[in-house]
């Protein structure tokens, strides 16, 4: 935790010496290119949100902007509006022939549907939905593949007034049944399965597994049929599973859109804390949506010529914000891409647009004729000429580590700008995705937020900002971010502290699903000791700010070390390795230490072509006394790291969050705690046995 003497900022993260002002073509024609955009909305920022929401189309305007009695707002009061008239129906009459999706399925298969196939597909299903007895106000769990249904099923809930709770596609059995019993879903919509790395994802029989005795509620199962008879077995259960083809054929291509008040709920989408069970952040109608459309046509400067592609699965909120409701408000078109993004089927295969199958596995199921290709992502760019690309730092260093040649041989001139969200982006990182894939002239976009936020908190508007490698830069307009000490009082730049977001904002969190007492602790209890705290929002994050004014986010704070009455960030720390150049990545955290309180440590991943030999000791020592020493000269001895691990994978969170806890369990030889939300469990295993093997 961070104590209450901060102390100046002892690292180079926030002296950064590059910028990078917009390039002058890209801010003439800028979708935000008015500086006053910011004092405006500082001034009034109930007005400018207000004007934002205007430009949603209503069936009863709204009467009273924001009412506000902390820790509860509600925005746009006596408001009426459905969310898929707003991002499918009145598109129809100027970009009914647009496409609103492109999807590419990890065998190769494309399909494109336009706005006007979008409306059918929605109207059908909000109409099955409707057959089956949901209405408005009822769940709806979503466990589906990243294919066009995942859309379509999120926008007919949303016709019908239904309240969609996704679960990601790569989640197990329990976290479906937990997450749809807190909901209360009486409905579960899944598929077959789903391509992955050229293997079948069972889908449907991890939901018969969850469905077990398991989710007394569920009345019905809907299966999209993804893999037809590329799968072994399947079993329907008489009288509760259906098929979602069967369901849709006869559907009537017309449902009345359910009117909706502003406040009603539009979707439930748990987050795992680090701890406890998940909490379901619960997100409702006109503001949620104001702020999705009005960041992504602002941040993302999006313009009716770009093919704009987010990676996050729709089990994200990302996948909420940026890849369905931000862009489709906007009549923008979105790409999808089902698989994995270091592999691929034959050429043969990926260009008749059908899916390819081959040999069986030991399931008998039968796998895609593939096999890994890092060059997959950037094939895909140059093949739809994608402009627009956002995605995570662990993507972009997993990148840096497959090395340059990948993205080189490729054509991806047709990228015009890049985002970056999930994590602060080290410099290194950002330097390499600005020179590799933006060719140099891409602003990049690194955009602080959470599930909670619903939208893009802190970020720069790409035609306005200079941004600098690793800072996330100013908060959008309207937003009220500030740095403070554990009094609440604000930092002056250069100090460390607690991110705090001071005014609401439309598309905050309105409560936890069933537990406002926990939504009251956990983002507003922690300043309720001093006047006015109990409207103080707490993210939980660390930041410092510049004399610019810019934001640098340095992680959880949780995960801040105090060593020798230092705070010193995980963020800080870990670019400091990146900047390596043997590295590709860092986790640091810190570790129980007898004289200093806590000592950092740090795993670390090394490039490929740079690793040394599986064996060779004197190899790897060498390499970790290289990279304590390089620690030492950036950022001075007191950041030396005590043990420097060389490993080849970390325990991450299956959105690609490094899980610090579990290393700091690793450190001090504690039992490792739950390791369930892990995408690879193997890897804490492995990594235990070195650090003992390492530390002696
Ligand atoms: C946490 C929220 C936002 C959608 C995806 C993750 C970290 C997110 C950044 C960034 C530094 C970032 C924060 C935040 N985070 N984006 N650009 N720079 N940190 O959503 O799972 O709710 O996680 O992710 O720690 O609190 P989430």
């Amino acid at each position: 935790m961070l104590t209450e003497t901060t102390h100046p900022d002892p690292s180079s993260l926030t002296h950064q010496t590059q910028s990078f002002a917009p390039p002058s073509d890209f801010a003439e024609t800028a979708n935000a290119k008015d500086p006053d955009i910011y004092r405006k909305a500082a001034e009034d920022p109930e007005a400018f949100w207000a004007d934002w929401a205007r430009r949603l189309d209503w069936i009863t305007p709204f009467k009273t902007v924001l009412e506000w009695n902390p820790p509860h707002a509600k925005w746009f009061l006596g408001g009426k509006l459905n969310v898929s008239v707003n991002c499918v129906d009145r598109h129809l009459a100027s970009r009914g022939n647009k496409p609103a999706l492109v999807f590419e399925g990890e065998p190769g298969d494309v399909r494109t549907l336009t706005y006007s196939q979008l409306s059918v597909e929605v109207n059908k299903f909000a109409n099955v939905l409707k057959s089956l007895g949901v209405g408005k106000g009822d769940r709806v769990s979503l466990y589906l593949p990243m294919t066009p249904e995942a859309v379509i099923a999120m926008l007919a809930c949303t016709r019908i007034g239904a309240v969609h709770s996704v679960i990601f596609g790569g989640f197990s059995a329990e976290s479906l049944q937990e997450r749809t019993n807190d909901s209360g879903a009486k409905i579960i919509l899944t598929a077959d399965g789903y391509w992955r790395r050229g293997h079948v994802v069972p889908l449907k029989a991890t939901t018969d597994e969850a469905l077990k005795d398991g989710c007394p509620l569920v009345e019905k199962v809907i299966v999209l049929k993804r893999l037809g008879d590329n799968l072994s077995s399947l079993h329907m259960e008489p009288g509760r599973d259906l098929w979602w083809h069967e369901l849709t054929e006869n559907a009537s291509m017309e449902c009345e859109p359910e009117v909706m008040d502003s406040e009603d709920p539009l979707f439930i989408l748990h987050t795992s804390g680090s701890t406890g069970k998940p909490k379901g952040i619960l997100h409702t109608t006109a503001g949620y949506l104001t702020g999705a459309m009005a960041t992504s046509k602002l941040v993302f400067d999006l313009k009716d010529s770009d093919l704009y592609w987010c990676t996050a699965d729709i089990g994200w909120v990302t996948g909420h914000s940026y890849v369905v409701y931000g862009p489709l408000s906007n009549g923008a078109t979105v790409f999808l891409y089902e698989g994995s993004p270091d592999w691929s089927v034959s050429p043969d295969f990926s260009t008749k647009g059908e899916i390819a199958v081959s040999k069986e596995n030991e399931e008998g199921n039968l796998t895609s004729p593939g096999s890994q290709n890092r060059s997959r992502l950037w094939e895909m760019i140059a093949r739809h000429k994608i402009t627009i690309l956002y995605t995570a730092p662990t993507l972009i260093r997993a990148c840096m580590k497959w090395g340059d040649d990948h993205p080189a041989g490729h054509d991806l001139g047709s990228l015009r700008l890049l985002g970056s969200v999930g994590e602060p982006i080290n410099p290194e990182a950002w330097l390499w995705y600005h020179k590799h894939i933006g060719g140099g002239h891409c602003p990049i976009v690194d955009t602080w937020w959470q599930t909670e936020t619903g939208a893009i908190m802190i970020a720069p508007l790409p035609g306005l900002v200079t941004t600098k490698p690793g800072s996330a830069t100013k908060p959008f307009p309207g937003i009220a971010a500030d740095v403070v000490d554990e009094k609440g009082e604000s930092l002056p730049a250069g100090q460390k502290g607690i991110l705090v977001i001071r005014k609401p904002w439309p598309s905050m969190l309105r409560t936890l699903w069933g537990n406002d007492e926990r939504y009251r602790q956990v983002y507003w209890s922690k300043f309720s000791g001093i006047e006015g705290g109990e409207s103080l929002y707490f993210p939980g994050d660390g930041a410092v700010k510049d004399e610019d004014g810019n934001f640098w986010l340095l992680g959880r704070i949780d995960d801040i070390m105090l060593v020798a009455g230092h705070n010193l960030s995980t963020m800080e720390l870990e670019s400091a390795l990146v900047e390596h150049y043997a590295v590709a990545e860092a986790a640091v955290i810190g570790k129980t230490h007898d004289i200093k309180g806590q000592a950092p440590v740090a795993f670390v991943i090394i490039r490929e072509q740079f690793a040394p030999k599986i064996g060779d000791i004197e190899a790897i020592h060498a390499l970790s006394a290289e990279l304590k020493e390089h620690v030492s000269k950036k950022l001075g001895a007191i950041c030396r790291p005590d043990d420097v691990i060389l490993t080849a994978d970390l325990p991450k969170t299956r959105s690609g969050k490094i899980m610090r806890r579990l290393l700091r369990d690793i450190a001090e030889g504690r039992i490792i705690g739950d390791t369930t939300t892990l995408a690879d469990p193997a890897i804490v295993a492995g990594l235990k046995d070195k650090y003992a093997g390492e530390e002696s």
